[in-house]
């Protein structure tokens, strides 16, 4: 893997720095369009998509763009901002000082990002993200509190550095997907301004994969074995359920029927069968494979104890070089 200095990241930053201000925001959403490539979306892998008809699809297809909106903001606000702002005042921690600037600018394209998936989303539906930027995505008390006190600690609970790899590069692979579902698919075109957000959100994107490699290796090395197994079984987890549809994708599919009655006959079977791409190979193999998060796997390749990700966790994962 070609993981390139962090002055050089820094340089890269700087030179290619964008402000939201610079998309037009004043064309508006096309709900004539999808919001979201339609290969990604969990339900158009279900058997029961098949009766949906195409007005059925958009608008499922255009609630899963509002979520994923809710999971950027979720993943950056509440998640990375929140440790990279403890890093940043824990002098104790003693980072490289190319790493704390790196850090700076990390910080501040995350801000950035969740200011521009708030924007999308209230512009696409002001009613629903009035108050609260979470409609679909909701926290349970518990995981909150977690998510909080694990941020407070983020030289223990190292396991996040390989949870933003693999969140950030998931988004290298959603611009993927726009381009090839703008080229594949003319008959059913993805909305302009959607489209442009993911592609400024892919820019700066393709510049934390590379300063994650370096978190991993400056926190995830300093630990010892303990650490590193509790960190490998949270990690575990977490991943176990960011790859498989859950709680986020059945209010999704409720929303869905409340909008299209004709629906509510299938709800059940709707939501039994997203539940089914739990254990569905074909699924992971789109979301969660090789092919569209190259540099994790292979990150993983590296660390024996990242290998039992395989299988039950990751049914797509072949450790290499074992
Ligand atoms: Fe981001
Ligand atoms: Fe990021």
């Amino acid at each position: 893997m070609n993981v390139l200095p962090l002055d050089t990241l820094k340089r890269r930053a700087d030179q290619n720095a964008y402000s939201i201000e610079q998309i037009d925001w004043s064309r508006g959403v096309d709900f004539g369009r999808l919001f979201f490539p339609e290969h990604l979306t969990p339900l158009s892998h279900t058997a029961v998509y098949a009766e949906l008809t195409p007005d059925e699809r958009r608008t499922y297809n255009q609630l899963y763009g509002l979520a994923i909106n809710e999971q950027f903001i979720f993943l950056e606000d509440r998640f990375l901002v929140r440790i990279v702002s403890t890093l940043r005042a824990r002098t104790s921690l003693d980072l490289p000082a190319d790493l704390r600037d790196a850090l700076e600018v990390f910080l501040d394209e995350e801000v950035k990002h969740t200011e521009m998936f708030r924007r999308l989303a209230r512009l696409t539906d002001p009613e629903r993200y009035a108050r609260s930027d979470y409609s679909f995505l909701r926290l349970g008390r518990v995981e909150d509190a977690f998510l909080a006190f694990m941020s407070r600690r983020p030289d223990l609970f190292v396991f996040w550095c390989w949870l933003a790899l693999a969140f950030e590069e998931k988004t290298i692979d959603y611009y993927r997907h726009y381009q090839r579902h703008n080229k594949e698919r003319p008959d059913a075109p993805l909305d302009p301004l959607y489209t442009d957000v993911h592609r400024l959100h892919m820019l700066d994107e393709v510049r934390h994969v590379q300063i994650d490699h370096h978190l991993i290796k400056v926190f995830y090395d300093r630990t010892g074995p303990l650490v590193r197994a509790m960190n490998f079984r949270l990690l575990a987890r977490t991943m176990n359920a960011y790859t498989r549809p859950r709680r986020t994708n059945l209010r999704i599919v409720e929303e869905l029927v409340r909008r299209c009655p004709r629906l509510a006959p299938r709800l059940e079977d709707m939501k039994t069968q997203l539940r089914a791409l739990a254990t569905c190979r074909d699924w992971q193999e789109i979301t969660y494979s090789r092919k569209n998060a190259p540099q994790t796997f292979a990150l993983f390749d590296e660390y024996p104890e990242m290998h039992a990700l395989a299988g039950s966790v990751l049914l797509c994962y072949e450790p290499r070089g074992v």
